[in-house]
């Protein structure tokens, strides 16, 4: 007689479920490691990067207003702000910050925000830094979009043909004649520049609790 053959057991052998369970559970485990260490690391860099750029924005923006101040002021240009009613003249339509250049406790010199409309394409913003004296100690270009090659000379990283507004007073502030020289193929960007610097000094002139 012959002994009952016992069937194959049917599925993958008992002791192989517990491994696939194992191998699930670790691959489980790591993909998790890894989403946090790369969510972590992305999140260090970004805080890292914020800082940087945040440090690096205020140095450039010091740098802008610094390179239009007064020379002897006391270094503290961007702790000297002022908040100042609206000037249409000046392109302000809201009340805006201005900086004040300041050497022994005294105010001797205002950094205005100006914006322009009348750019050969547009908008034209650039700071004016004007002395106790209604005279110019500097104009810097902001931010523009001018034809490059001709309108973009405005930028000082393009040309030094901003510089020339230093020293310039309301009265001496017009193209030719001993003001301000046109750029060549650009007489619109420079005129704009021109009206605004103008006004800038004008409106200055007739708001004498900006001055010392
Ligand atoms: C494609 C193109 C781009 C121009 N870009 C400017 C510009 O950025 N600024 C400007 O004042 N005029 C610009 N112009 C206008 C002419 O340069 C200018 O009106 C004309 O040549 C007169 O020259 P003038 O500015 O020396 O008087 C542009 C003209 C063209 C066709």
């Amino acid at each position: 007689m012959t002994s009952p053959v016992t069937p194959p057991p049917s599925g993958p052998p008992p002791s192989s479920q517990p491994t696939l369970v194992r191998i699930a559970l670790r691959a489980g485990i790591g993909l998790a490691l890894f989403a946090l260490i790369t969510i972590s690391s992305v999140a260090v860099t970004r805080a890292l990067t914020a800082e940087r750029i945040a440090a690096n924005q205020q140095a450039s923006a010091y740098q802008a207003v610094a390179d239009v101040a007064p020379l002897n002021h006391d270094g503290n240009l961007l702790k000297h702000t002022v908040t100042l009613p609206a000037a249409p003249s000046l392109g302000q339509l809201k009340p805006f910050t201005a900086w004040q250049a300041v050497s022994d406790d005294k105010v001797i010199g205002l950094v205005v925000p100006v914006a322009t409309n009348q750019g050969y394409s547009g908008r034209i913003e650039m700071l004016v830094g004007i002395t106790y004296d209604a005279t110019l100690s500097g104009v810097r270009v902001t931010q523009h979009r001018e034809t490059p090659g001709l309108g973009d000379a405005i930028d000082v990283k393009k040309s030094h043909w901003i510089k020339q507004f230093r020293d310039h007073s309301a009265e001496s502030v017009q193209l030719g004649d001993g003001g301000i020289d046109a750029l060549t193929g650009a007489t619109i960007t420079s005129r704009a520049i021109v009206n605004a610097v103008h006004a800038s000094l004008l409106w200055y002139q007739n708001h004498p609790t900006q001055q010392p």
